[in-house]
């Protein structure tokens, strides 16, 4: 029988360490156009859609575009990003994420993705977990980016579950901030002081284990 509780996982990283790819193709952007970008303006960006990225870079700069631009800038970063992401294999999975799925998969708990990203079902393919989850919401099928819950909600649904039977891993203040306004128990991975509004935060997936989870009652 399948478990209640659910895993919900945003991708970029969490499950891979593309966060460092977008990184380097925003800089050469901004810095193509005359803005400067570093670590601090990037932490603004992580779960952040691709468009919203793109305008909230201008803004820093106080640059204004023409729509044609926008959009050539956009492809041009994309595909600075895909050439980054194509030399992928397995091996580029964070480090304790495979066998933590494994163990959700063998206590029968729904798992799922929920991630911004467009090239998602691309990046699940280039490290072999694209038969991995019951779910998978991407940012082909949202419409209101992260700190909005759309995301989430849609696996919830999909899953069948309630949120409050949700946990969420994010990266991102922005998805941490879409786990908690949608209800569900948000697991922060990365820099506690940065994810300071996640329920829980750990540095990465070998900091905790499946017991963890087990102790901890929903969010109502
Ligand atoms: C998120 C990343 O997962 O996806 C953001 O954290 C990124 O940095 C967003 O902008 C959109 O991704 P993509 O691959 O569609 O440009
Ligand atoms: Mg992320």
């Amino acid at each position: 029988m399948q478990n209640q509780t659910a895993f919900i996982f945003d991708l970029d990283g969490v499950i891979v360490d593309t966060a460092k790819f977008h990184f380097l193709a925003w800089q050469k952007l901004a810095n193509k156009i005359g803005i400067d970008f570093s670590e601090k303006e990037n932490e603004q960006l992580k779960g952040v859609s691709r468009v919203k990225s793109l305008e909230k870079i201008l803004s820093w700069g106080n640059k204004t575009l023409s729509d044609q631009e926008f959009q050539r800038l956009m492809e041009e970063k994309n595909q600075d990003y895909l050439n980054y992401v194509q030399q992928m294999s397995k091996d580029d999975i964070l480090p304790g994420v495979k066998s933590f799925l494994d163990e959700l998969k063998s206590k029968h708990h729904p798992i799922a993705l929920g991630s911004a990203s467009k090239n998602a079902k691309t990046i699940l393919k280039c490290v072999d977990l694209n038969d991995t989850f019951d779910a998978i919401v991407d940012g082909n099928e949202v419409t209101k980016a992260k700190p909005n819950p759309e995301v989430f909600l849609k696996v919830a649904k999909l899953l069948n579950t309630e949120p409050q039977d949700c946990f969420v891993f994010e990266d991102s203040i922005a998805g941490i901030k879409a786990a908690n306004v949608g209800g569900m128990i948000s697991i922060g991975i990365g820099d506690k002081e940065t994810l300071r509004e996640a329920d829980f935060c750990f540095k990465n997936f070998n900091e905790f284990d499946y017991q963890f989870f087990k102790n901890i009652k929903s969010k109502t």
